[in-house]
């Protein structure tokens, strides 16, 4: 709770966020979001960091993410033009969302070996990517 409470706070007053909301027969349920924040020290001021994005399970692999990813970055590109470097992490088994994130521009800047503890107890690299205004 602290940490939804924390990025929340974070890209409502120095980000960006979406959410994909669905409605149905018992009401509105936000099916995506996607979020990314500047940190808070001035000489990261023209960077959006921990860029996040879920999809609920059900709807993986719909086009669902990447619609509201390209959302965000025309977003940014188009309202925020002091932003120049986006910057998110993803696992390096997660193939499927490094492929997403290259073609959506993102590039790879090396690897955080052994950052991420696994449930298993395994650990494994962060593949830190970025995607710069061109
Ligand atoms: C990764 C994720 C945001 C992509 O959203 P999505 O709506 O499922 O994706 P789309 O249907 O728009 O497809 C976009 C790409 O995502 C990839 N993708 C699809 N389902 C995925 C899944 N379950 N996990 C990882 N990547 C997936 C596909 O390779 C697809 O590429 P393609 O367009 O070349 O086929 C979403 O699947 C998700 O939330 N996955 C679980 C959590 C996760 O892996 N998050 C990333 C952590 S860095």
């Amino acid at each position: 709770m602290d940490y939804v409470e924390h990025f929340l706070h974070a890209a409502t007053t120095r980000g960006v966020g979406f959410v994909a909301v669905e409605s149905g027969p018992s009401g509105e349920e936000i099916v995506a979001e996607i979020h990314g924040y500047s940190p808070e020290i001035f000489c990261f001021s023209h960077v959006l960091t921990d860029l996040t994005i879920a999809v609920t399970p059900r709807q993986q692999g719909s086009g669902l993410g990447r619609r509201l990813f390209s959302h965000f970055l025309r977003a940014v590109d188009e309202q925020r033009p002091h932003i120049s470097r986006i910057e998110l992490f993803a696992r390096e088994s997660n193939t499927r969302a490094l492929a997403f994130y290259e073609s959506l521009g993102f590039e790879r800047e090396g690897a955080f070996r052994d950052r991420v503890l696994n449930s298993d107890g395994s650990l494994e690299s962060d593949i830190p990517m970025a995607r710069l205004r061109t």
